[in-house]
Order: C-alpha cells, then structure tokens, then sequence
C-alpha cells in the first residue's frame, strides 16, 4: 500500500548489507534461532557492556523479563499512566495487580517522588520504569528506591536504545532492561527485541523462558512452563547489520531534533534533564499552548502530506479501563490534549525536515 503521506511519521532504514545477510542465511539453510542470533546477543552485549538475550518483540521481551524476576498473580506492579499499551497490559496479563502512577509534565517520565508515595504505603514487588521516546528516567533516583524499598527495578527501555544516563548506556545497568526492534525504533528487526541483564541466574531464566521452559534446544526435557518467544537468524542478521550503523542513525536522529526545536516557535519540547547526557529520540514530541492549536497543527500537516500523530491515550482513559477514568492523572491528561509527535527516522534529510517546517509556516499565518 502506497504511504498517503509525503514525509512518513517513521521509515525503517534497510540496506544493501541488511540484503546481501539475509540472501546468506537463506543460502545458509539455517532459518531459526541459531548461530546468527547468538552472534546478534554477542555484539548487542558489547554495545551495552551487559549480556542480552533477544526475543521476538518487545513485549516478548517484557513477558520475560517479568517472568524471570518472579512475577505472580495478584503482585502489585506500578506503570506510567502515559506509556505504550504493552508497559500496561504483559503485567495484566499475567495476573498482576497494576497500578498506574501520573508522569511529569515536562520529561514525559514517571518521576522518584510520585512512585515514592506508593513504595511507601503499599507492598509493590516491581516499579516498570519508561523512557519515553527514548529520553532516560532519574535511574540513580530510582535504583535508590528499589534497594530502600525492595521492589525490583525494571526498565521498559524500548524506545531508549543507545541513550545514555551520566555517560552510561541505557542497559549497561545492574538492573533489567528490555528493548524493541520494531520498525519504527533506532535499529530494527522488523519485529525483534531484547532483554539486558547482568544478574547471571536472571540470564539464565530468560534463555529457558523463550525457549518453551527448556535449557537446550534440540532436547525435550523441559524445567518450566513457557512459550516460545525466539527470535530467528533471518531478523538477527538484519540486527547485526543496523548495529553497526547505529551511531550514524543516532547522529541522524539527533540533527531532525535539533532543528525541530530551533524552528518550531510557538511549541515545546520535552525537557532534557542534566543526568541525561544522550537522548536517543525514537520520537519527537512537541506541545502546543492548548488543544484548540494542536488540532488545529495536527489537522492541517496532516493535510499539507506530513504524517504527525496524536500521543498515546493515557492507559486511565483506555476503553478497556471505563472503571479507572475516575482517578485523576492531570498531568498525562495535558499531555494527551496538548502534544503531537513528529516525524523522525534514521534516513530522514535536511530537505524532509525542511518540508515539515514549511508545512508549519504555511499553517501558521
Ligand atoms: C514503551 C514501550 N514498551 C513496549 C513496547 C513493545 O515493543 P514491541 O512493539 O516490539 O512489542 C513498545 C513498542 O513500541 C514501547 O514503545
């Protein structure tokens, strides 16, 4: 199907070398999970200084990273109000009792003192961090928490691929960390994700874990009860092939935003703390003064070729939760109302962004 618009909200960039790895697995013979992959985990484990386990998708990803730390029916596990679905619904699913915490209005993430409020009053096994279109949370605030409190750390890092928190890797930390691969991300698998730990016996979990509960492959002897969560060689080699050029994709990412912000007058932008020391921005969000003017932004580039979507409706307003919309999240509520987010991807040029900002000129006057 022909994209109805002349700049795409997100565009994968695949190469000849993605091309010419896959026409050698396919040669090869060997399609599934294999020697490929584990050379895809090898290199992503040298980017992220941690050992990485990758699995079909990110919310794959997340179902095992909940499972290797334990998780059962009726914990209790906090989420950002305002997060992609999956955040939300892989801990509903397996029986958790979630609780949605408000985010800030001006980084997007969930911040210490809100989740503070609940650790200390309630018996909250696990805290599921965000880093919204790629911008860190406060993980020293956090990690903090968790030890004081006891609940276990985990970070949806999805969309956080190669940001860094004080100079470190978003994934290089002691607690676990999961990643997408989608076609939209930083680097892509088409579908694809992966889990980075540096606790050896939660490694060791989430091999069997994707693997149907068994420890080797080839054997049925299995230990655990799971499903089948692998990936396959053919999306590995992709992988391989994006990593190698993920620091021009970053590079790339981080002009479009630049003049994003230089340009764009009449909006904001989602506020960069100092801990952050490299936003990897899987997205770009700007918000307008008020909802009248983002429709009325979002209505018109929409028109004028430019694929600009609405944020995520935040989980306490999802149809499928009609019982939570009576709990108040004012600031995810002003974020739903009044931001959109932009187009950014990896081969995006000067002339598309150039494009975009002219589209706006042309709504403005
Ligand atoms: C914050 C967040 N968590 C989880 C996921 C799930 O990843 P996937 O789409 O690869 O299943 C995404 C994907 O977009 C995401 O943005």
């Amino acid at each position: 199907m022909q994209n109805q618009f002349k700049i795409p909200w997100s565009k994968p960039s695949i190469g000849k070398e993605e091309l010419s790895s896959l026409q050698n697995v396919i040669q090869s013979g060997w399609l599934t999970q294999g020697k490929i992959t584990q050379e895809f985990e090898t290199q992503l484990s040298e980017y992220l200084s941690s050992n990485v386990i990758t699995v079909n998708n990110g919310s794959s990803a997340l179902t095992c990273a909940l499972l290797a730390h334990g998780l059962k029916p009726g914990d209790k596990v906090l989420v950002p109000n305002f997060t992609f679905f999956a955040t939300y619904s892989i801990p509903k699913m397996l029986g958790a009792d979630v609780i949605l915490v408000d985010v800030d209005e001006s980084t997007l993430n969930m911040n210490p003192e809100n989740v503070e409020k609940i650790v200390k009053t309630q018996d909250v096994k696990m805290v599921i961090v965000v880093d919204v279109a790629g911008l860190p949370v406060d993980i020293d605030a956090f990690v903090e928490l968790s030890h004081r409190y006891n609940f276990v750390l985990i970070e949806d890092a999805a969309e956080a691929l190669g940001s860094e928190y004080k100079h470190q890797k978003i994934g290089s930390f002691d607690h676990t960390a999961i990643f997408s691969f989608h076609a939209a991300k930083q680097i892509t698998t088409v579908e694809g994700g992966c889990v980075s730990s540096n606790n050896e016996d939660i490694v060791k979990k989430l091999n069997q874990i994707r693997d149907l509960g068994r420890l080797s492959s080839g054997e049925y002897v299995h230990n655990i009860i799971s499903s089948n969560f692998r990936t396959t060689d053919l999306q590995s080699a992709i992988g391989i092939e994006q990593l190698k050029k993920i620091d021009d994709f970053l590079k790339s990412r981080s002009k479009i935003a630049t003049g994003y912000k230089k340009n764009l007058k009449n909006f904001s932008f989602q506020f960069i703390p100092d801990y952050v020391t490299k936003h990897s921005y899987m997205m770009f969000f700007a918000f307008a003064q008020n909802q009248q003017v983002r429709n009325k932004y979002l209505d018109s580039l929409r028109t004028g070729g430019v694929d600009v979507r609405m944020p995520w409706l935040p989980l306490s307003d999802q149809p499928v939760n009609s019982n939570l919309n009576v709990i108040k999240f004012p600031n995810s509520k002003n974020i739903y109302q009044n931001s959109l987010t932009l187009p950014i991807y990896n081969s995006m040029k000067n002339k598309d962004l150039q494009f975009v900002l002219d589209t706006f000129q042309n709504f403005s006057s």
